[in-house]
């Protein structure tokens, strides 16, 4: 079965066609960072519009560097949430119209269900059952999964995810949106040891997160270097550093935990924050220590992009899923 894929829940476009016999044929993706990055962050209207903009040329693009006609079209599988309302109604409306003029079915698939298998795309694909930590802009979780739809939820962020700490703490220290990979490239320059910041909620049981108070936390170490007239580029990348060496002990911390909990040895780390090179090597270590072993998808599946939900899209598609009449984006939508 070939199933086109369809991204548009922030501000990413994203278009891929994948095969379930040859694997991924085609992938296209157009970044809106350069829209929004003036004003700090995703500006959901100017979102929209440019995905309006973006769908019809790279779909065609997908096509014609896959090689495929659209009769050879079999499904369209389009992001349905969570996401921007606004994007993702572009999308779904769009991924709609064509397979009703295609003749073809279509299914809304769960954004973070994508950013999960995203890994499965890679030469070694993760076998099931195995943990999966989920870190991108919008979530943190740790979920079991046993299969395709067999999803446990084990923990999660009670505020900020991963990825928004990354990016509201890269805000108030004045670095340009996005945050996390801003943070990991000053973080590279940092001194180690210099500042050393907590690991939130590691010190009491469970697998939930809590990542506001870390930025909180950051944000008046900043503050008290730049009011002792240090607001040098070393202190940035020196609590840069800080801030990212807690946010990989405590991700670190709590998957050692799922592991040992549920007994599995297989982790899969995805989402956006998945492609921090830190966080992987330390998982890679933890994970190894544990005789288990970390699998992650490529760092440009990594973030938003349309591979991962033409390959979600494809097995649920092959599993007789499809759309009800009707379409309903949806802005929060638990896994
Ligand atoms: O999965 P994603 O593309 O979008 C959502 O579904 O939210 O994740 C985006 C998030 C942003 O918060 C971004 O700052 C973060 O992933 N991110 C990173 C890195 N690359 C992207 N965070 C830390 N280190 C990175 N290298
Ligand atoms: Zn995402």
């Amino acid at each position: 079965m070939r199933v086109l894929g369809i991204e548009t829940s922030c501000d990413e476009t994203g278009v891929a066609l994948y095969d379930s016999e040859r694997g991924l044929l085609a992938d296209a993706l157009f970044s809106q960072i350069d829209l929004h990055r003036i004003y700090g962050g995703v500006v959901p209207e100017l979102a929209s519009r440019d995905h309006v903009r973006r769908m019809v040329p790279l779909v065609r693009e997908v096509l014609e560097r896959a090689g495929v006609q659209r009769q050879d079209v079999d499904g369209i599988a389009y992001t349905a949430g969570p996401g921007l309302v606004g994007a993702l109604l572009v999308g779904g409306a769009f991924a709609r119209a064509l397979a009703y003029a295609w003749q073809v079915p279509a299914l809304g698939v769960h954004h973070m269900e994508g950013h999960l298998l995203a890994p499965m795309l890679e030469e070694r694909p993760p076998q099931f059952p195995f943990v999966a930590l989920l870190v991108s802009g919008g979530h943190t979780q740790l979920v079991r999964v046993d299969g395709i739809g067999h999803y446990q939820l084990l923990g999660e962020s009670l505020d900020d995810a991963a990825g928004e700490a990354f990016d509201k703490t890269a805000k108030l220290m004045g670095l340009r949106y996005p945050g996390g990979p801003e943070i990991a490239r000053l973080a590279e320059q940092g001194a180690p040891g210099r500042f050393v910041f907590p690991r939130p909620m590691t010190d009491r049981p469970g697998l939930d997160f809590s990542f506001s108070g870390l930025k909180t936390f950051t944000l008046n170490t900043w503050q008290s270097c730049v009011q002792a007239g240090d607001a040098q580029e070393q202190t940035r990348s020196d609590i840069a550093l800080a801030f990212e060496q807690a946010v990989v002990d405590t991700l670190t911390i709590k998957c050692r935990r799922a592991l040992k909990q549920s007994g599995l040895k297989r982790l899969v780390i995805a989402g956006g924050v998945s492609a921090n090179r830190r966080l992987r090597a330390s998982l890679e270590k933890m994970a190894g220590g544990l005789g288990g072993e970390l699998f992650y998808a490529r760092p440009e599946f990594c973030t938003d992009n349309g591979a991962m939900i033409a390959y979600a899209g494809c097995q649920r598609l092959m599993a007789g899923q499809q759309d009800e009449q009707g379409l309903s984006p949806r802005a929060r939508w638990p896994l």
